[in-house]
């Protein structure tokens, strides 16, 4: 199954940025550019019914994916495992048949299970799109894209002399993944990834990165620090000693952020544990970007949603 976008204008899946060519990743960005700045409101889904179906809890990803619909004139279906047929045991296969059969062309999936968005996908009718809002540790594709043009509006569009670091919890981050598909994707000349030791992935997954678990030598010169969220449960499972140990080695601060160049931004996919890996004065200061990712979600989304489904 091919799980990247179609020809444009043609019905088809975006499951991951892992593959997808460097034109198509510019073509969506650039697109993606002409929403964030209000240049263009077209209606290239009037008459076309979009579900957001997803079966693990979001704020930022299900309701820009609402509002992109809605700007793009589609019909906005909200799907909420929790209210759902699901709780009296409906599969996930006949939940997506049953709402596609009512000529839901679009669907946006969010499931916890690595792989779950690609089988609904591949039961997929013609002409029905599925865009992966988030499956499992595998790919988050357009919080990568949007992670993308943050990082375009704020240092331009050539990364090849880009120094970025990824930090945290990178062993159980779709982010991560996704993010790391496309700053390799768009020459990204220096990716860094740093964490302890028992949130790192395998070596596959850091292909090309620099790894350490040295956060502030991590930070030394990086044009742009992506901060990830800390999955609480890790504590539970041993992988991490405490959150104020957390902190005290890979929380941001306003003053290691000092190592980072002069004009270094700040991101973070949200939500954010404040105190834990990013403090107050970081995610609220000048150099955050945060608000910025959320409202490029918004261009993004947009973006995604044209070119699965538009005609
Ligand atoms: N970044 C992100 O996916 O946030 P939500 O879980 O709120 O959608």
């Amino acid at each position: 199954m091919n799980s990247q976008l179609g020809i444009i204008g043609s019905p088809h899946h975006l499951l991951g940025l892992d593959g997808i060519s460097v034109d198509r990743l510019h073509a969506l960005l650039r697109r993606a550019q002409v929403f964030a700045a209000g240049e263009e409101s077209p209606n290239a889904l009037a008459g076309v019914a979009v579900c957001t179906l997803f079966f693990e809890p979001s704020t930022r990803t299900r309701l820009s994916f609402q509002l992109a619909a809605q700007r793009l004139g589609a019909h906005i279906l909200n799907f909420d495992a929790s209210t759902s047929s699901a709780t009296k045991g409906e599969t996930d296969l006949d939940t997506f048949r049953t709402i596609q059969a009512m000529g839901v062309r679009g669907f946006v999936v969010r499931h916890k299970a690595d792989g779950a968005v690609a089988a609904l996908a591949a039961e997929a009718a013609p002409g029905v799109a599925v865009v992966n809002a988030g499956d499992g540790r595998s790919e988050h594709p357009t919080q990568g894209l949007l992670d993308m043009l943050t990082l375009r509006q704020a240092k331009g569009e050539d990364f090849s002399r880009l120094k970025v670091v990824i930090v945290g919890d990178v062993k159980h981050s779709r982010v991560a993944r996704s993010d790391l598909h496309a700053l390799r994707t768009l020459g990204c000349s220096e990716i860094r990834v740093c964490g302890p030791a028992s949130l790192l992935p395998d070596a596959g997954t850091l292909a090309g990165c620099a790894v350490t678990d040295d956060f502030d030598a991590a930070l030394d010169g990086v044009d742009a620090v992506m901060m990830l969220r800390l999955q609480r449960e890790r504590m539970a499972e041993g992988l991490v000693a405490s959150l104020d140990e957390y902190h005290r080695d890979y929380g941001l601060t306003s003053a290691r952020l000092r190592r980072a160049a002069p004009e270094a931004i700040v991101m973070h996919p949200g939500p954010m544990n404040r105190g834990v890996e990013i403090t107050d004065e970081v995610a609220d200061g000048s150099r955050s970007r945060i608000l910025d990712q959320v409202a490029n979600g918004v261009a993004v989304r947009m973006a995604v949603l044209e070119a699965v489904l538009g005609r």
